[in-house]
């Protein structure tokens, strides 16, 4: 039988869920993996996941919460004791400071932004999202009856909102500005004098909130310290909701724990949401997620070693491609190189390459390479690739990669 006779009829579909699209990056990878299925070689770069195995402490840790017997549901929230350690995670690292009625757990990070949209929008009320962004973010907005305002960050301001553009996006609707550093898809980073300017503008609008997705945190590849939106202004902390978690910085992607805290009226809020759907994120992954916290960082240095040498080539072999330009990204495990270049030239069979999405769907044809085009993350005209990868996995698919595009007329 074929996929589509299982499809729901339209008419079973909400309206908010007809809208709403599929994440880009899985539809990618299931591209690839669907001509894996056919035999061909094809070397994956649209995942955003550490490569690295989950340091054996962390492993050690869940086994004996399985040996304990730690099976029964928690608190809505999360458990109290990793409810303690996020709390000192955030005084250790950010110097903020959080009850844990401030803080909630759940199914890594994207439950968090999740539960906090449903939370809060209501129809008619605006988000800013400056683009280029993580492709869930507006349509988990729309998802929640919102309305995303995208704000185009280009290159020219290092792919980072300005204190300018944020005063023209914001309205009387405007409920929430979403921000990320280290950012997916770009790697931006934003300094505490950046963030301060952004402040200013929000101090002029207090009905907005902040949501800082600081998933990224621990892949920086600067010594300068790392700043966040609460950090920056306790008037903004008192409407900040940080949001970060265990998947990215310990290798955990599939453990699922993310955490994030605020104001307790809404983590009370976000609570509900979470208690109406998954309730909490497995009890074991829980027990996992307070040796991350609370454990050695010895194994970081090592991951941020591989990453950096890793970013420094792929970036170099970006660069040799003709009609190709990357910055250095200072964070996370993306390059987002613009091919502005190469758009407006022609494949073997005379197509014209005439947008990011063509340029994608050509490299995995061709040079059988998956790669994001920028315009999942709101930002056409560029592409990322993920070099979170072995190092012989992106020698080969820079050189498919440049290879393919050397073939462009
Ligand atoms: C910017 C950003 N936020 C959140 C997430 C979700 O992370 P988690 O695995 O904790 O849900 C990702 C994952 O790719 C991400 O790139």
């Amino acid at each position: 039988m074929t996929e589509t006779s299982h499809a729901p009829s339209h008419a079973l579909l909400s309206g908010r869920v007809r809208g709403a699209k599929p994440s880009a990056t899985k539809e990618m990878t299931r591209l690839a993996n669907q001509l894996k299925r056919e035999g061909r070689s094809v070397i994956t770069l649209s995942q955003g996941e550490p490569d690295f195995p989950t340091p054996r402490h962390v492993r050690e840790a869940a086994k004996a919460a399985i040996d304990r017997n730690e099976s029964r549901y928690t608190d809505v929230a999360g458990t109290l004791a990793l409810r303690e350690a996020v709390a000192r995670k955030f005084e250790r690292d950010n110097g903020l400071v959080y009850g844990v009625d401030q803080i909630q757990v759940g199914c890594g990070a994207k439950q968090l932004l999740y539960n906090a949209l449903q939370a809060t929008l209501d129809p008619g009320d605006e988000v800013v999202v400056p683009v280029p962004a993580w492709v869930s973010y507006p349509e988990m907005v729309r998802l929640a009856g919102g309305t995303p305002v995208i704000v185009r960050c280009g290159a020219s301001t290092g792919f980072k909102l300005t204190a300018a553009r944020l005063q023209g996006a914001i309205t009387a609707r405007t409920k929430w500005l979403m921000l990320n550093s280290p950012s997916n898809p770009s790697g931006a980073v934003y300094t505490r004098q950046e963030l301060l300017a952004l402040a200013q503008v929000l101090s002029r609008h207090p009905q907005v909130w902040v949501m800082a997705d600081d998933v990224y945190e621990k892949i920086r590849y600067e010594d300068t310290p790392f700043a966040t939106p609460a950090a920056v202004s306790p008037e903004l902390a008192a409407r900040t909701l940080t949001i970060n978690g265990v998947s990215k910085a310990y290798a955990m992607t599939g453990w699922r724990v993310g955490f994030g805290a605020g104001p307790a009226e809404l983590i009370k809020a976000m609570n509900l949401v979470q208690s109406q759907s998954t309730s909490h994120t497995s009890s074991i992954s829980q027990a996992a997620a307070i040796a991350a916290l609370d454990g050695p960082m010895d194994f970081l240095p090592g991951f941020l070693q591989a990453f950096r040498r890793r970013r420094d080539a792929v970036v170099a072999r970006l660069n040799g491609i003709d009609g190709v330009a990357c910055d250095l990204p200072p964070g996370a495990f993306y390059a987002f190189p613009s091919c502005q270049g190469l758009l407006g030239r022609r494949d073997e069979s005379g197509q014209t390459i005439e947008s990011d999405a063509d340029l994608a769907l050509y490299l995995l044809r061709v040079a059988g390479v998956a790669v994001v085009p920028g315009s999942a993350f709101e930002l056409p005209g560029h592409f990322r690739v993920s070099y979170a990868a072995s190092d012989a996995e992106l020698d080969e698919a820079m050189a498919r990669i440049g290879d393919a595009c050397a073939q462009l007329r």
